[in-house]
């Protein structure tokens, strides 16, 4: 397949990354396993290119397993080449120190998943890189933060747990104006749901443990980059020494084959969901883009092709037990780290607890749901009782 950039998403899901005849006409590209890989001469050993990471050299550099699942997710989101990592923070790491050299000046949004702000305060820090915490709604006054040193712009859309909506393309543009890339957390939005380069980010990060394996059974993180970073965020992956399993490759592309049916079955059931639960006396507001009452609902419908099933539901003030007994209580959600799997889950969440440079204050206690593939009826009965136990324990 050749022209992958004209066909539909859901085309190339099921035909990137696949070549049968390469491999005795086996429909998936099998699991290669193997560290050494041994050349025909001394002139072809030492002609190795070390910055040509799409050719067999060692096995820390990926196999064809690996190189398919780069290729699939890199076509799916339109950009220019992708390297796979053990796990989304690890890809968030790698991507970030390839930004962090002593005296830069990086700007990351308040929303940001907690261990990346974790690893900037605690690592980055020492290392001599100021790290700089942004409102997320900034939008295009990102220009005014942007200093001579900065060296990129870390983005999420939208937040973790608080669920606000970035104005990548202002933001994007902002940066560009001065010199500066743009680097982006876009699971949420996944290849499929949010074609990242289309709006200029350069550099976008997947944790692929969520949407992309979608089976809650794979660690994964996939960089996609645009071709004017590809080579230094490549090579601070090799120096790091990052790389993944192949069967993890594997499974993750196999994930992938199916992430349009999935999610669009997902993002259904999701804004079920969360509309009935908009209308529940318990609940004071649901954060979730997709509703159209949500105040990152316009740039949400602007920019993404679709949501994806994760939700923040902020409860009327409870007591901490009577919002224990409500997550407890429940038979169809999990209580668990992650998202993007087959199943629902739901956690409680304190953002307010790290934000910096931004208060959030949501006026009751947070859950963040995922919903699964489940049928929604049984979850919206599951929550229901769920909300009888909350009432008990009140
Ligand atoms: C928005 C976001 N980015 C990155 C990650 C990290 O992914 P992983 O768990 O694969 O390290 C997570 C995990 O929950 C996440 O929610």
């Amino acid at each position: 397949m050749s022209n992958h950039k004209k066909m539909k998403p859901d085309t190339i899901t099921v035909h990137a990354g696949r070549d049968p005849q390469r491999f005795d006409g086996m429909v998936n590209t099998p699991v290669f396993r193997g560290s050494t890989v041994l050349f025909p001469d001394v002139k072809a050993y030492q002609g190795r290119n070390p910055d040509d990471y799409k050719i067999m050299r060692y096995g820390i550099y990926g196999t064809p397993t690996t190189f398919a699942l780069e290729e699939a997710v890199a076509q799916l989101e339109g950009g220019y080449a992708a390297v796979a990592l053990p796990s989304g923070l690890a890809a968030i790491v790698a991507a970030l120190a390839a930004f962090a050299q002593s005296g830069a000046h990086i700007l990351i949004a308040d929303s940001v998943y907690q261990p990346t702000r974790n690893f900037c305060d605690k690592r980055l820090r020492t290392l001599g890189v100021e790290i700089e915490y942004y409102d997320p709604l900034i939008g295009a006054a990102i220009a005014g933060l942007i200093r001579p040193n900065t060296t990129a712009v870390f983005c999420e859309a939208p937040g973790s747990h608080t669920f606000e909506m970035q104005d990548i393309p202002a933001i994007v543009a902002a940066a560009h104006a001065k010199g500066v890339a743009v680097l982006a957390d876009t699971t949420w939005g996944t290849p499929y749901f949010f074609r990242a380069f289309e709006h200029g980010v350069d550099i976008s990060i997947h944790a692929g443990t969520k949407y992309i394996s979608g089976h809650s059974d794979v660690m994964m993180g996939i960089i996609v980059t645009n071709e004017q970073h590809w080579l230094n965020v490549r090579r601070a992956v090799a120096d790091y020494g990052y790389c993944v399993s192949p069967d993890d490759c594997y499974l993750a592309l196999r994930g992938l084959r199916t992430i349009g049916v999935r999610m669009r079955q997902q993002q259904q059931s999701a804004i079920r969901i969360a509309r009935w639960l908009q209308a529940r006396p318990e609940v004071l507001r649901v954060l979730y883009p997709a509703l159209e009452d949500d105040p990152g609902y316009a740039i949400w419908k602007r920019d993404f092709s679709g949501a994806a099933s994760l939700f923040g539901v902020v409860l009327k003030p409870a007591s901490d037990p009577a919002v224990a007994a409500l997550i407890d209580s429940l038979q169809l959600f999990g209580i668990g780290s992650s998202w993007g799997g087959f199943e629902s889950l739901a956690i409680r969440a304190y953002p307010e607890k790290y934000r910096t440079a931004t208060k959030w204050n949501p006026g009751g206690a947070l859950l963040r749901l995922h919903i699964g593939l489940e049928d929604p009826e049984d979850l919206l009965a599951d929550l229901e009782q769920g909300f009888a136990q909350m009432r008990k324990a009140a």
